[in-house]
């Protein structure tokens, strides 16, 4: 299994999907887990702790800048992520296919580049805050996947334009998206909580 230290907690419910948890930069594999049980109480959670240390703040891939992502990185980390992900579906005994990524920031760009590359190893993603990041060429083909992005419109780190530049690039790709924008800033809110219960419901309850 690829070294990701990790929390893994068995939901009691195993009907709810399994849920991978990926928290944003400074965070570790224990800043998820309240909005994780607070989103799908029943529901096993997945939760790595990012490998790139930045003075150290802990991210899943590596940065230029504030706001200028390393796309190589970024792209490796994916894959790498997606690998750990099956390992830890043997290991645990989850169902692969019905894993929904729960990502913020650095998280959810993460997520979205796991579901773009790897579209086998994610059913859904629940994307806070995040940026634009990949955009592959020839596009994946992400029927069947179902994406929420969540931005704030006074984030001071997002650029304006890229929550709905990233919903293009996951519709072109055929994913079923959904899109708001809340009157905030980069952290996320009671209204994003609400919204991503209310995308959850389906597969929590199906
Ligand atoms: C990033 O990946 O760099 C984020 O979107 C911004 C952050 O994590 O602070």
């Amino acid at each position: 299994m690829p070294a990701y230290v990790h929390h893994f907690d068995s939901g009691p419910n195993l009907a709810a999907p399994p849920l991978l948890l990926l928290h944003g930069t400074g965070g570790n594999e224990r800043s998820l887990l309240p909005l994780g049980r607070g989103l799908s109480p029943g529901s096993a959670l997945l939760s790595p702790r990012g490998q790139v240390d930045e003075n150290s703040a802990l991210r899943f891939f590596r940065r230029h800048a504030e706001g200028i992502l390393d796309l190589e990185d970024l792209a490796a980390r994916a894959r790498e992520m997606a690998d750990f992900v099956a390992t830890a579906a043997t290991r645990y005994h989850f169902d692969p296919a019905r894993l929904v990524a729960v990502g913020f920031s650095n998280g959810a760009n993460l997520a979205a580049a796991m579901l773009l590359l790897r579209p086998e190893s994610l059913a859904a993603a629940v994307l806070l805050r995040p940026m634009m990041g990949l955009d592959p060429s020839p596009a994946p083909d992400l029927a069947g996947k179902r994406v929420l992005i969540l931005s704030g419109a006074l984030d001071p780190i997002v650029p304006p334009a890229d929550p709905a530049r990233l919903e293009a690039v996951f519709r072109a790709a055929g994913a079923e998206v959904e899109r708001h924008s809340f009157n905030t800033g980069h952290g996320f809110t009671q209204a994003d909580i609400a919204a991503a219960q209310r995308f959850l419901r389906p597969a929590v309850y199906n």
